[in-house]
């Protein structure tokens, strides 16, 4: 453990504790920019058999998919019509309502989708297409006004790990994006450590938990501790059935944002059946 953590313990040490709430474990699958709409629709299908011989219960774990946007009516019409209880989410989103906006997609076109959730601030948008705190945030503003649940993405470089320690960067740029939702505004962090993802190189139980519990009493401050308490603060970065159950076993680790291992479906069905897992393994 180092200093930045260190002080944000030590802060977070005189306070009352939060409201105990039960909050629902989210394994959400990020494709980034992988499988057509036909691949899609195969992919959903094997992954739904594959839960449903495990006899997966869907409101103790629930399972999200993040697909590209040519993919979403397919995987849409294959929830509906095989009653699937899987959520959509988008990987990104217009912060305008309408307009003239080439190759922009806007909040109300996925919410007629059906989509409940949309990824704000992923570091692959960051770096590859220079988004910056407000944007994210703007962004986040228009998911949660056409009533899709923001899922703020935040995380620290490896640059920024070593000048600054992990959770300076990533409660940033979360306290930047909550601060432009209304209050009361449903939203889900994800904290990836953009070093991690990728990279085989995950981050330990320990300091995912470490982060997110910085970021949860951060929360307390701007949104209070009623919703502190209820928000879902996930973890990303090389998740696999393999390192699953130590970051689930944190008690402020609430769900994985997988990226890889979301495109098989033996693998995603494996990571989601994580109570199944010995702990810790
Ligand atoms: P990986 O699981 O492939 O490391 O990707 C994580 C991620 O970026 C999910 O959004």
């Amino acid at each position: 453990m180092n200093d930045a953590q260190n002080t944000v313990e030590t802060a977070a040490a005189g306070r009352a504790p939060l409201p105990f709430v039960q909050r629902t474990p989210l394994i959400a699958g990020n494709w980034k920019m992988n499988l057509d709409h036909l691949q899609a629709i195969a992919l959903v299908q094997k992954l739904s058999w594959s839960l449903k011989d495990a006899r997966h219960d869907y409101t103790d774990v629930e399972v999200a998919v993040f697909p590209p946007f040519t993919d979403l009516r397919s995987v849409q019409t294959l929830l509906t019509a095989d009653k699937l209880p899987i959520v959509l989410g988008a990987q990104d989103l217009s912060p305008e309502a309408a307009g003239a906006f080439t190759g922009d997609i806007s909040a109300a076109m996925l919410a007629k989708l059906g989509v409940q959730y949309a990824l704000v601030g992923h570091s692959e948008r960051r770096q590859g297409h220079a988004e910056g705190d407000e944007l994210v945030g703007a962004k986040a503003a228009a998911a949660h006004g056409a009533g899709i649940v923001p899922m703020i993405c935040v995380g620290e470089t490896a640059a920024d790990l070593e000048e600054h320690g992990p959770a300076a960067i990533p409660l940033a740029q979360m306290l930047a994006a909550v601060a432009q939702l209304p209050e009361g505004a449903e939203f889900v962090v994800a904290y990836e450590p953009v070093w991690a993802i990728g990279s085989g190189q995950a981050a330990s139980a320990e300091q995912a938990e470490a982060v997110a519990a910085s970021l949860r009493e951060a929360l307390r401050d701007v949104v209070g501790d009623d919703r502190a308490a209820a928000t879902r603060i996930l973890y990303g970065g090389s998740v696999s059935s393999q390192n699953i159950a130590g970051f689930m076993s944190q008690p402020n680790v609430d769900g994985a944002l997988v990226g890889g291992a979301s495109l098989k479906s033996d693998e995603f069905s494996r990571i989601i059946q994580f109570r199944k897992h010995v702990t810790g393994a």
